[in-house]
């Protein structure tokens, strides 16, 4: 099993590409030589370009935080994932939290969206997580299981080798919370389990699992050194070159079990 982790800054609604190109600075500056660890940003739309040219001769990946289902027409206001690859991306988030609450995205939709990614080209980032009651009601492998089951539909084992899966407990997200280690690390086996009754053993240990939710540089060796944790999915603390840098270094020095 050896999962290469994967540190993903997702930077929501913020940078513009004057902003994008002065993180870029100082963080391949910072991140002069490469780690064991694989890096991945995600700026908004307007970003990506300038990010995808700046990135380009770097083993530093780009992604998008939203795709369309369809390739091409009359979407207003929508990217296609052709779009998104011509700017250099190689991954795609879908399902975020924000996405699925403050823009009403439904499983359904956020399986259009998936299946779009990896038939394009794609890889594309699920995220999956429960509110703070579904926690407190102790509904977290009930929850967990049908965001997969839906957002997963008729993706086949060949679909499954190019998702990326991020565990994003929505009460943990942008609140200074975090599940503790343990606790994430225990939703990160169901996944991997339910992976393995519904793909394979082979694909469940293949397949990369991240936690997100008030990641930060003191609290990313705990998290990563959990056996099914391969990553870590980091909104806030990725907004400043200096501290994701320090995640980063975390996740490379922390040789996990
Ligand atoms: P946060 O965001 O690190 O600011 O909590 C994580 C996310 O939404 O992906």
């Amino acid at each position: 099993m050896d999962r290469r982790r994967l540190i993903a800054g997702n930077w929501k609604m913020n940078k513009t590409p004057e902003q994008t190109e002065a993180f870029l600075d100082s963080f391949l500056r910072l991140r002069a030589e490469e780690g064991s660890s694989e890096i991945l940003l995600l700026p908004p739309f307007t970003g990506l370009e300038r990010a995808g040219r700046l990135l380009a001769d770097t083993s530093i990946g780009l992604g998008a935080q939203n795709v369309h289902f369809e390739q091409a027409g009359a979407f207003t206001g929508e990217i296609s994932a052709a779009m998104l690859l011509s700017c250099g991306c190689r991954y795609v988030l879908v399902g975020h939290s924000e996405r699925r609450t403050l823009f009403l995205e439904d499983d359904r939709l956020i399986n259009r969206k998936l299946r779009a990614a990896f038939s394009a080209g794609l890889s594309p980032v699920l995220c999956v997580g429960e509110t703070l009651e579904e926690h407190r009601l102790n509904r977290v492998k009930e929850r967990i299981t049908s965001q997969l089951a839906a957002g997963l539909r008729d993706v086949d084992n060949t679909g499954i080798s190019s998702v990326v899966i991020a565990y994003e407990p929505i009460w943990a997200i942008g609140t200074g919370e975090t599940a503790g280690p343990e606790q994430a690390e225990e939703t990160i086996g169901v996944i991997r389990g339910w992976i393995a009754d519904t793909y394979g053993e082979r694909e469940a240990a293949a397949v990369r699992i991240l936690y997100g939710g008030s990641v930060n540089p003191d609290n990313t060796t705990s998290l990563i050194a959990q056996a099914n944790i391969d990553g870590v999915l980091v909104g806030g603390a990725s907004l400043d070159p200096d501290s994701f840098a320090r995640i980063v270094v975390a996740a490379d020095t922390h040789r996990g079990v």
